[in-house]
């Protein structure tokens, strides 16, 4: 944190508001006031500060003031957070939710909004009984873990499916509150079948709304255990089914057959077997541009000093979207398959370009298919550790402004958001400038992992305008599954002029491989 001037006495920070009273303003404004900082300063005494020493008269809720109620939740740099909580820092952005009208300033109106839904989603006893069901211990965790929530809605204002199609995606508050009924055994109301009617598989799965809940509650994680109970039930959306059968048939996520995934390394003479595996992935595998940075990943790892092999047309689909679209038995035997697979041709290390499949085989396949002991890497990883070592060195490639989108399972899942900003960081002649607030403020998802086209492109479309709002001229992402949604939207924003590249590509031209 830097602090703007300090003396013996008192030290002072800055800190932006947005200011806004739709019954006299046209427009929301932004002002900039100064607090006396202490260590302990959280933003609520800060606002409480400014109101009384800059007579700003700025509105914002308070309630418990211990983390409880979540009335005072607001919008910090991009990020929702509770105002009692959160320390004050130099530089902060407060702002409300987004996603909710303002009543003024800091507050929202939560009420007609959150009645409303309550009212669809039924509670009471007015239901069809359905019977006993039997809950399983992890989901009864799970389920008593969502009756912490504070309501402070903050996990909603995060939400890209919420904010950009809150029609065909009821939120992550809402939909706590459906599954934490689905795991009631008492429980009268079909729930399944109303998670999934009100957009259960629209989540991406992005983690947005869990790693920014004040209770640490794992809001993915039960999305996760209600699309297991929707398969157990078979209400399930067509996407997913199609989903399903692709893997189970095609060993492809998108339906490509093997003989085209494995078509960009026709050339390369890598071998078919060895101890340390490059992983293709389905996903960078389906299409045409994420074979092309396939190529260049090889080529670059080859010339780095890796001597790698590839399973060609065997390569078979690590099984993460079973997982996710809560087919969980397939899951278990796709694992113990590929884990077979793995183990007969030797394999000792995994180098993937894809973190979907990275955190597949780090964090699932241990716990589903027992450990193998084979080490996990994804690309980038590996590149830095050359960069590190000086075993490469990056030429520049002239200057250029860039901006990096970080794809939630490298970021979210894996925990990688440093490491690429240190690769862009050693490119001489780039200069990264980051989207508006916070990093991670409102990703896709790899490329979606939520069912619906239609949510995904407008999550995509979104993502873009932020990331654009900076005025860098290539987008940078690690996700093949990303990069094809940004260009699409691309496309549809008329944004052609911006570049969209994958982060192995650039490394690659810098590398000139
Ligand atoms: S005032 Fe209750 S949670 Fe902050």
């Amino acid at each position: 944190m830097t602090i703007v001037s300090a003396t013996a006495e008192t030290k002072t920070i800055k800190l932006t508001v947005y200011r806004f009273n739709p019954e006299t303003d046209a427009e929301p404004r932004y002002e900039t006031y100064e607090a006396e900082w202490l260590p302990s300063l959280t933003a609520i005494m800060a606002l409480t500060y400014i109101n009384k020493h800059s007579r700003a008269n700025i509105a914002f809720r308070r309630g418990c003031r211990e983390a409880g109620c979540g009335a005072c939740t607001i919008s910090v740099n991009g990020v929702p957070a509770l105002a009692c909580r959160a320390l004050a820092q130099d530089g902060d952005v407060l702002e409300p939710l987004k996603g909710y009208p303002v009543i003024r300033d800091l507050v929202i109106d939560r009420t007609q909004q959150t009645a409303e839904m309550f009212r669809k989603i039924k509670y009471g006893r007015e239901g069809k009984p359905i019977g006993f069901i039997p809950a399983k211990p992890e989901a009864i965790g799970v389920s008593r873990a969502l009756t912490i929530c504070a309501d402070c809605h903050g996990c909603n204002s995060i939400c890209p499916p919420w904010l950009e199609s809150p029609a065909r995606f009821v939120g992550p508050m809402y939909l706590a509150n459906i599954i934490r009924a689905m795991f009631n055994p008492l429980e009268e109301y079909d729930r399944v079948a109303q998670a999934v009617d009100m957009g259960l598989y629209n989540c991406t799965l992005c983690r947005a709304c869990t790693t920014s809940c004040p209770k640490d509650i794992e809001i993915t994680e039960s999305m996760i255990l209600a699309r297991q109970r929707a398969v157990e039930e078979d209400v399930l959306p067509e996407e997913v089914r199609e989903i399903r059968r692709n893997i189970l048939e095609t060993d492809s996520l998108y339906g490509v057959c093997g003989k085209e995934r494995a078509s960009w390394a026709t050339d390369l003479g890598i071998p078919k077997s060895g101890k340390t595996l490059f992983f293709a992935s389905c996903e960078y595998s389906a299409t045409e541009g994420g074979r092309a940075v396939l190529a260049r990943a090889a080529e670059l790892l080859q010339k780095a000093g890796s001597s790698l092999s590839y399973l060609y047309e065997e390569e078979q689909c690590c099984g993460a979207p079973l997982y996710f679209y809560g087919f969980q038995k397939e899951f278990r035997e796709k694992a113990a398959k590929v884990q077979k697979l793995l183990k007969e041709t030797g394999v000792e290390e995994i180098i993937t370009p894809s973190p979907a499949c990275a955190y597949t085989f780090r964090e699932l396949y241990p716990k589903y298919a027992g450990d193998s002991n084979i080490q996990v890497r994804t690309v980038l990883e590996v590149i830095l550790e050359k960069i590190r070592s000086k075993a490469i060195s990056l030429k520049a490639m002239g200057n250029r402004k860039v901006v990096f989108h970080d794809p939630a399972f490298l970021s979210r899942f894996l925990g990688m958001v440093e490491e690429p900003r240190e690769i862009l960081a050693s490119i001489p002649g780039i200069s990264l400038v980051e989207p508006k607030y916070y990093w991670g403020a409102n990703t896709m998802g790899d490329g979606g992992l939520g069912a619906s086209e239609e949510v995904n492109s407008k999550i995509a479309q979104a993502r873009l305008r932020q990331l654009a709002e900076g005025g860098a001229e290539t987008i940078v992402t690690a996700s093949a599954a990303d990069s094809a949604r940004l260009k699409q939207a691309a496309q549809a924003l008329g944004r052609e002029d911006m570049e969209i590249v994958d982060l192995i590509e650039l490394v690659a031209r810098a590398l000139e491989v």
